[in-house]
């Protein structure tokens, strides 16, 4: 029966901005003609270990172990913290039992460090662009956002001072991805590194370092993570996640933060999903006990390298005249300006038509900035296609530019 009373929303509801990102999968999954996908930040089909993680299977989830189906640990399943420890050591992420703390992909560690420490009206920085999701994240907290610039070497830290001076209060949180930025695939200089650890103190605010693809350079000299060089500091909060690595639809990842955060996080996932999918935090386990994430990298570090370039390659070819783009050494992502006045959120529609799928750059501003900017995702698609896709993209600009667009 219909009432006529409105729905007793909670204020927070008008912050829940969501994600044009994760529209977008929907909306391909609709499309029946050929597309080629640039939109998602997925690994390749193919890059996906299929043949491992159903090797392990058996063992981990066959009819020997039925508490594979059980409820589980919530700060993670023993097993899996124990491999994870193990394959950390040694890596830029290394980290300890006690800071470790496993959660349902990236996304629940954002989710996590926001819930502990954003309060309705509190600054937060962002990157712009930034990750749509990590800002949404933020605002379905009641954040107020501030936006600073990204160049080559990523967040332009020096700038932050006096944009902060100019909000007249510190921010209680500073979100970056440093390294192989979603969306620009810019990674922070060491320097600014330190300089935005320093500013952190300084202003004593939470460090939400949200880096999924650190362990994806395929390009240049490794770079000390901010975990590593925050030293332990309780002010940097590290998110880290499996999706980019191995698979996106286990979605598990993982925070290192504080110890003395660790009892706060069992009580907020607890009120949130109890525990990570036991299931997939053993095929977890199978894969990395198996030592097969070193090799497992090494084969995509390659194969990204490869597209990247077919990337670049196609699009010297198509848009040399009237575009810019990135030159990551790592990650997934190129982030393309166009020069000649498109609107790239009018472009999407008509490129879809098209045959190809990208992200407009306005998706990465909460603030609605590079309208005439796009994200392409070169990691999950064969360099042949990706000539295919950059050719109808410029189709469409075409097409648009012709309607006066
Ligand atoms: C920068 C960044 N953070 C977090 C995530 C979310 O990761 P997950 O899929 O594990 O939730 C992504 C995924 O695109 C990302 O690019």
């Amino acid at each position: 029966m219909r009432t006529s009373h409105p729905l007793p929303l909670a204020a927070r509801a008008d912050g829940l901005v969501g994600s044009v990102i994760d529209s977008s999968t929907s909306l391909l999954h609709k499309q029946t003609h050929d597309i080629v996908r640039f939109a998602m930040g997925s690994p390749a089909a193919e890059a996906i270990p299929t043949d491992i993680l159903s090797g392990v299977a058996e063992s981990a989830l066959g009819h020997a172990a039925p508490d594979a189906f059980d409820y589980g640990a919530t700060e993670g399943d023993p097993p899996l913290r124990e491999a994870l420890l193990e394959t950390l050591e040694g890596t830029t992420d290394q980290t300890t039992a006690d800071r470790l703390f496993i959660t349902a992909g990236g996304m629940q560690g954002l989710d996590l460090v926001c819930k502990l420490f954003v309060d309705p009206g509190d600054l937060v920085v962002v990157e712009s662009p930034t990750y749509t999701n990590g800002s949404a994240t933020a605002l379905s907290y009641g954040a107020t956002l501030l936006e600073v610039p990204v160049d080559d070497d990523g967040m332009v830290v020096d700038a932050l001072p006096d944009l902060v001076r100019r909000q007249g209060r510190t921010p209680k949180a500073i979100y970056t991805v440093p390294t192989f930025q979603n969306p620009s695939g810019a990674t922070l200089s060491l320097d600014r590194r330190h300089r935005l650890l320093e500013l952190t103190r300084e202003w004593g605010s939470v460090l939400i370092d949200d880096d999924p693809y650190g362990m994806l350079r395929f390009e240049g000299e490794p770079l000390p993570s901010l975990r590593q060089l925050g030293e332990g500091d309780p002010l940097v909060f590290s998110v880290r996640t499996f999706s980019k690595i191995i698979a996106p639809g286990l979605r598990v990842g993982w925070v290192d933060t504080a110890p003395e955060l660790h009892q706060l996080l069992i009580n907020a996932k607890q009120a949130m999903d109890t525990c990570t999918n036991l299931p997939a935090q053993r095929l977890l386990t199978g894969f990395l006990a198996g030592g097969h994430l070193e090799s497992h990298l090494a084969t995509q570090r390659r194969q990204y390298r490869v597209r990247k370039e077919a990337m670049h390659a196609a699009l010297r070819e198509n848009f040399g005249d009237i575009a810019r783009w990135t030159d990551p050494e790592g990650g997934f992502f190129l982030w393309v300006t166009l020069e000649n006045g498109v609107n790239t959120a009018d472009l999407f529609e008509v490129a879809l038509a098209e045959g190809v799928a990208f992200i407009p750059g306005s998706a990465f501003s909460p603030s609605g900035r590079f309208p005439d900017a796009l994200r392409l995702c070169f990691a999950s698609t064969k360099p042949d296609r990706i000539h295919q896709g950059i050719a109808r993209l410029r189709r469409a600009v075409d097409l648009l530019a012709k309607l006066g667009r």
